[in-house]
């Protein structure tokens, strides 16, 4: 049985402390540190790169969580992995052999993981799930924070649970105290939240529901 990790996205926080958002998302409960890299060209948006998360990791010893949004993923592993990043999240649509740079990931001692958009279908991740050690099933267009959750990416998450049962299956987009339901009966049990966390009144009180939502 998996267990609930809980990811808030710093996208969401203020990049100016980021360092300081990332201990302060510990200190409520985080279980990893959600890094979303964007590149304007695979998503319309610039956010952070490698010299970013290499400025940050002797700030923490938090898991950095890295969902590179980018075309050609591979050009980045090597600064990723010397930068310190825990994880390497691809997405499948930006990269032509999946096979090989899971392989490149894990040569430069970082776990793997891969993303798949909401059109995507998920059968694509099967043969290559027993490779990976988190999937990503995005639950917006990847892009931007503070979107609507898509219920219809669900049965994407079942699907893989039921192939995959101790599987990490990560939820990214729109997750919140009204949606964690849904992605919690379809299997998912790693959480990404930016807004939800970040705006509310009581962010650990939100962590919290997320992770009794995913273990009751
Ligand atoms: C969107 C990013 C997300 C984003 C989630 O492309 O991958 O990680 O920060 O933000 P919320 O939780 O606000 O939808
Ligand atoms: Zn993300």
């Amino acid at each position: 049985m998996v267990s609930a990790k809980i990811a808030p996205s710093l996208l969401s926080g203020d990049f100016s402390r980021l360092a300081a958002e990332c201990e302060r998302m510990l200190a409520l409960g985080a279980d990893y540190l959600h890094m979303d890299v964007m590149d304007g060209h695979f998503v319309p948006n610039l956010t952070l790169g490698a010299p970013v998360i290499k400025s940050l990791r002797p700030h923490t010893r938090g898991f950095l969580d890295c969902h590179l949004m980018v075309s050609r993923p591979e050009q980045w592993v090597d600064d990723f992995a010397a930068a310190g990043a825990d994880l390497f999240c691809f997405h499948y649509e930006a990269t032509e052999d999946p096979r090989a740079l899971i392989d490149a990931i894990r040569a430069r001692g970082m776990r793997v993981g891969m993303a798949i958009k909401p059109k995507t279908p998920v059968d694509v991740v099967y043969d290559l799930a027993p490779a990976l050690d988190q999937v990503l099933v995005m639950t917006v267009e990847p892009g931007f924070g503070g979107q609507a959750f898509m219920p219809e990416c669900m049965p994407k998450v079942a699907a893989l649970r039921s192939r995959f049962p101790d599987l990490d299956i990560q939820v990214d987009g729109g997750l919140a105290p009204d949606t964690i339901e849904a992605a919690a009966r379809a299997g998912a049990n790693v959480i990404v939240a930016g807004s939800s966390i970040f705006k509310a009144a009581d962010p650990a009180a939100v962590i919290s529901l997320f992770r009794k939502a995913i273990n009751d």
